[in-house]
């Protein structure tokens, strides 16, 4: 389940629809997929074997070159470190897509000075956090390896904001996952 925030009104959206309609003015693809066809503790290749025609399909969408799967959890070595890279407002050179099968974190991004939030469960400049249980597992897409490389803007705009989650209760069940394509993240 995702929320949509817009942290400078308190405007909130909780609903998939309503969701995939303020992300697409946007300019932010917003798709679930379910996550019913491998057991949660598959391989990685085994995720990337059983969703092989959607992965391909969005290689083909976004010009990416390849597909892996990152997986962090609290015991992850350096993970403050890894985190430090990309909760602080930057770009890439190509578009950022994840599609999300464990664990929460939030996208928070900014577009002409408007900032969202966006808590996937399972735009222009943006920035990344995890919620509280410091766990994600997600696919991730690539043109190039060099295109993950986070661009800082040095704008300070990321400190202003706190990360905020829905509590563990709000977790719910584990059958559908949250994928979210943007321009220029
Ligand atoms: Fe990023």
């Amino acid at each position: 389940m995702a929320v949509l925030r817009f942290p400078d009104t308190d405007a909130m959206f909780d609903r998939e629809p309503e969701i995939r309609a303020e992300l697409a003015r946007l300019g932010i693809d917003y798709e679930r997929w379910t996550l019913d066809r491998v057991p949660p503790d598959s391989s990685a290749e085994t995720v990337l074997e059983a969703y092989a025609a959607e992965i391909d399909e969005m290689k083909r969408r976004g010009g990416y070159v390849t597909a892996d799967v990152i997986d962090v959890n609290p015991q992850t070595p350096n993970l403050d470190a890894m985190l430090s890279k990309f909760d602080k407002e930057h770009t890439h050179s190509e578009d950022e897509v994840r599609f999300i099968l464990a664990g929460r974190g939030i996208f928070f991004l900014n577009i002409s000075g408007r900032v969202a939030s966006v808590e996937v469960g399972p735009g222009d400049t943006h920035w990344f956090t995890l919620c509280e249980d410091r766990r994600i597992r997600a696919v991730r897409w690539f043109q190039d390896t060099t295109g993950w490389t986070p661009h800082y803007t040095n704008s300070g705009v990321d400190r202003g904001y706190q990360p905020l989650c829905f509590g563990p209760a709000y977790l719910g069940a584990r059958v559908r996952s949250d994928i979210a394509l943007g321009e220029n993240v």
